[in-house]
């Protein structure tokens, strides 16, 4: 198994993937939409012995308050079931940080289950005073920050690109 930035022969690996492992098209299409606009910030697979595309993590801008302030969104993020339970979306999640944050971002959010999120240094952004436009996300709407002073003075609506409201 490897884990590497994604390049673009990844490309129909990373389809077959998002759809295999969300049961429908719409992650996959936001990734094909995003990547066609040049939204994908930073995407990392993780490959089998063959190169398959067994694992994928994406990052694309988000503002706050309608400002842009070096922070990313993390969706979506899929490991094919049969790899699963080995730490491999850690080690994608966790490349993807370490190379945002070597790139200088401050701040990445994701919407998702705060049980497993929470192992991966996320924090519940509510308690920040940070939020999204979808409803009843309160609880499931996380920030995990990359510069120590990421959330000082930041509070607010971070928004994604438009291509998530089509989720
Ligand atoms: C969620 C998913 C990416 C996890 O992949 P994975 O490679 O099995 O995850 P890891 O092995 O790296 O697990 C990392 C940690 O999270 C825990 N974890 C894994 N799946 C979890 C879950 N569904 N709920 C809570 N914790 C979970 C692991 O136990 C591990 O914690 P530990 O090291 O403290 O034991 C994978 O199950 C998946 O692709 N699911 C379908 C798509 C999906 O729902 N993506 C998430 C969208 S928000």
């Amino acid at each position: 198994m490897l884990i590497r930035v994604e390049i673009p022969i990844d490309a129909p690996g990373i389809d077959a993937l998002l759809r295999r492992s969300f049961g429908g098209e719409g992650e996959a299409r936001l990734v094909h939409d995003l990547r066609e606009d040049g939204l994908i910030t930073l995407g990392f697979v993780a490959t089998d012995d063959e190169g398959q595309v067994i694992g994928y993590v994406a990052f694309s801008p988000v503002t706050v308050e309608g400002e842009e302030l070096q922070w990313v969104g993390l969706a979506p993020l899929a490991v094919d079931e049969q790899y699963r339970g080995q730490g491999i979306a850690r080690q994608l999640v966790y490349e993807g940080l370490d190379s945002l944050n070597e790139f200088g971002y401050a701040a990445a959010v994701t919407l998702g289950d705060p049980a497993f999120y929470s192992r991966l240094g996320f924090e519940n952004a509510a308690q920040h005073g940070l939020h999204c436009r979808w409803p009843d996300t309160e609880s499931a709407f996380l920030v995990h920050r990359l510069a120590d002073d990421a959330l000082h003075g930041v509070r607010g609506l971070v928004e994604y690109s438009e291509h998530f409201n089509r989720l």
